[in-house]
């Protein structure tokens, strides 16, 4: 990135302690004031005029609403998020017995945030069991030729035969199965997927591809291709805030060297891309001027991203994606942060989940609404800007 860029950047406020403490106390009291609508039932996946419907668990994005809800219990402590956390892990237990909508590579979003999380906090066994049973299923959509998960369809399927950028946060349930049940195979898996993902997801540019196929009889690497981006050699946001996280948590559990500059890449292409208010437009081929939509759930990925790898970067490096991460959080917070709940019963606003282009092959429906994984990865990024968190992936 330039040091023009990078000096923009760093003129930006941060979020301050006590705005972390106010934003973490305004999302947990919404998160308490939902719980009678969504504990037995869960929010749809987006909103519709800001207001989430409720949906039994069915979707990929079930897990991050249990995420928010053991988040608030973190920072409150408060009795009725415990009681709803477990009503909500015995709703993932009976989802994954009876295999119901589970033929995905999703279920580390589903399992991680929800049952590993509850289990971690708790020591819940219902928790435990749901989170092996989801790695075991996770671990049967690895193919031998191509060394990869596929992500979506039945598995082996002509069309769908690739693996996307958004699994790197479905392995950690890989690694915690591992690290539970002393099974290698989990890791390997895992590791195998991360080595191949990262082979081919990332261009030359460190911009990135959404998805990538293989051929299904040799294995070999066939080509990129984007489903939720603006066209095929662009970058969408999300699918490059998800490679800025992915790797991260791929360097936690790995320790390789290599990653490093990966992440350096990356995550300089995602911030050299944001406009003037850091709210990522829905596609990094937009940028200030452009009427289109935003998707600021990916500035809320990239930030726990960036929080994450800091841990591991010298001090001055570190400091630099701590202190790009609290600007992130800060725009987040006064541009988009819920503050009212008339408005919205979500807690951030003017996120894209999935925006039909002429050029992309995907449905249209959650522009500028809220969605589970912004709400959720927004409250991880505060927690872990007010303390030294214990990590759910
Ligand atoms: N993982 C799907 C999405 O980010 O929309």
């Amino acid at each position: 990135m330039s040091w023009i860029r990078k000096r923009e950047l760093m003129v930006k406020p941060e979020i301050l302690p006590g705005e972390v403490e106010g934003a973490l106390d305004q999302a947990a009291k919404l998160v308490i004031r939902n719980l009678p609508e969504f504990t037995e039932y869960f929010p749809k996946a987006y909103s519709e005029n800001g207001f989430y419907a409720a949906t039994p668990n069915v979707d990929w994005t079930t897990g991050f609403w249990t995420g928010e809800v053991w988040l608030a219990y973190e920072h409150t402590g408060r009795g009725e998020l415990l009681q709803a956390g477990r009503v909500q892990m015995d709703s993932f237990l009976e989802r994954i017995e009876s295999k119901r909508e589970v033929e995905t590579h999703d279920l580390g979003f589903l399992y991680s945030p929800s049952c590993v999380a509850g289990y971690k906090l708790t020591g819940s066994e219902v928790g435990r069991k749901a989170a092996l049973m989801a790695a075991r299923e996770l671990t049967g959509r690895f193919h031998e030729k191509g060394e990869f998960i596929q992500a979506w369809g039945p598995l082996g399927a002509p069309d769908n035969y690739r693996l996307i950028i958004d699994c790197l946060l479905n392995l950690p349930l890989l690694y915690w199965a591992a690290e539970e049940t002393g099974e290698e195979r989990y890791r390997q898996a895992a590791e195998r997927h991360i080595h191949t993902a990262l082979s081919h997801v990332i261009r030359e540019d460190f911009s990135t591809w959404h998805t990538f196929f293989f051929d299904r009889e040799t294995g070999a690497p066939d080509h990129g291709a984007t489903c939720q981006g603006y066209r095929d050699g662009s970058a969408w946001a999300r699918g490059q805030a998800w490679g800025v996280y992915g790797i991260a948590i791929g360097y936690r559990y790995t320790k390789r060297q290599e990653y490093i500059p990966m992440f350096e890449g990356v995550t300089d292409y995602f911030l050299s891309h944001l406009p003037e208010d850091l709210v990522p437009f829905w596609d990094l081929e937009f940028g200030d001027g452009d009427e289109q939509p935003r998707d600021s759930s990916s500035a809320a990925i990239a930030a726990c991203g960036m929080l994450e790898m800091a841990k591991y970067l010298d001090g001055e490096r570190s400091e630099y994606y701590r202190g790009i991460a609290r600007r992130l959080v800060k725009a987040l917070a006064d541009k988009c942060g819920v503050k009212d709940p008339a408005v919205s019963n979500g807690l951030v606003l003017h996120s894209t989940y999935s925006n039909h282009s002429p050029y992309n092959t995907c449905n249209h429906y959650g522009v500028d609404e809220c969605n589970l994984w912004g709400d959720y990865f927004y409250m991880e990024a505060l927690t872990r800007l007010h303390k030294d968190w214990q990590v759910y992936w």
